[in-house]
């Protein structure tokens, strides 16, 4: 249900990658729920868009509109289409949300393949980079901004997944860049990083659901509020980010992490 404070005017344009589950679903969700209503959303999975699109339908007042781009952020052409087609239908771009990502293979780096390490970097690092480089003479136009969804993995190792981390890490080294260079041109970039969520990525990256278990278990002790978070908890942040109100909030490494980053595993 929309609500009365509004973060938005209604005029705004977002980009959200990977918005077909989890955070990036719960983003358009409330991003829309805040006064968004011109989305670009994308993903491989176009049953997930819909029922993404559907969702933020069937509450909204303000009638949203949406374009869709279905495909494959390691292909250029994808990369290319979201811009253009974001372009052609509303006319420019005011936040870019870097949300798609995961990690190619869960192993030790000792055993894990050097196209595991190939495929993670070109989802979580390169294809952030070209969608933005995009972007930006848009984002200039407009003083707009850009939120990359990071990790606690950017800043604490996790047991084999450490190229993940190791992209991860990247991400908010280019948050730290971009800041520094576009600030005068208008646009703020920051990094969102969540602690744990169960939103079935653990899964798709290869884990056995008993394996997730154990880390929601864990979750007890590793996250100072005693539990793992939800994806809505991390759209808050990032709904805030996106709007006005953070206008001195830049080059930032936000953890939303219910205090994961805080933990001493000795
Ligand atoms: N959940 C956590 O515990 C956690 C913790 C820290 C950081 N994060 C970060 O949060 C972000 C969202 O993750 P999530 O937990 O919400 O997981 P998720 O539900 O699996 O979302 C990942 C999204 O990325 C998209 N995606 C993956 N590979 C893609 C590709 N090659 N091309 C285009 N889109 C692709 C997926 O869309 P399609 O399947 O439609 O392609 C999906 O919508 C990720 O960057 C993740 O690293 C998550």
């Amino acid at each position: 249900m929309a609500e009365s404070l509004s973060l938005f005017t209604g005029s705004e344009v977002v980009i959200v990658t990977g918005a077909s589950s989890g955070i990036g679903a719960a983003t358009v969700q409330r991003l829309a729920q805040k006064g968004v209503r011109k989305f670009c959303v994308t993903g491989r999975n176009e049953q997930g868009l819909c029922k993404t699109i559907d969702t933020v339908i069937r509450e909204a007042t303000n009638k949203p509109e949406f374009v869709t781009v279905i495909g494959d952020l390691t292909h250029t052409q994808t990369i290319e289409k979201i811009v253009e087609d974001t372009i052609k239908t509303f006319g420019k771009i005011d936040t870019l949300i870097n949300n798609a990502g995961w990690s190619y293979g869960i192993a030790s780096i000792f055993e894990e393949t050097i196209e595991a390490f190939q495929k993670t970097f070109d989802l979580n690092v390169k294809a952030v980079v070209m969608l933005t480089k995009l972007c930006l003479p848009y984002l200039r136009e407009s003083k707009g901004n850009v939120i990359n969804i990071s990790s606690t993995g950017s800043v604490q190792n996790y047991n084999n997944l450490s190229f993940y981390c190791m992209s991860k890490a990247a991400l908010d080294m280019f948050t730290k860049c971009l800041a520094t260079e576009e600030g005068k041109n208008g646009i703020r970039v920051n990094s969102v990083n969540p602690g744990f969520v169960d939103t079935g990525i653990h899964e798709r990256c290869g884990m056995p659901r008993s394996a997730v278990d154990e880390l929601v278990e864990r979750c007890k002790n590793s996250h100072a509020v005693g539990r793992g978070g939800a994806p809505e908890e991390v759209a808050n942040i990032i709904a805030f980010i996106a709007s006005k109100e953070a206008s001195f909030v830049t080059g930032n490494i936000t953890m939303v992490d219910g205090g994961l980053n805080c933990y001493n595993p000795l």
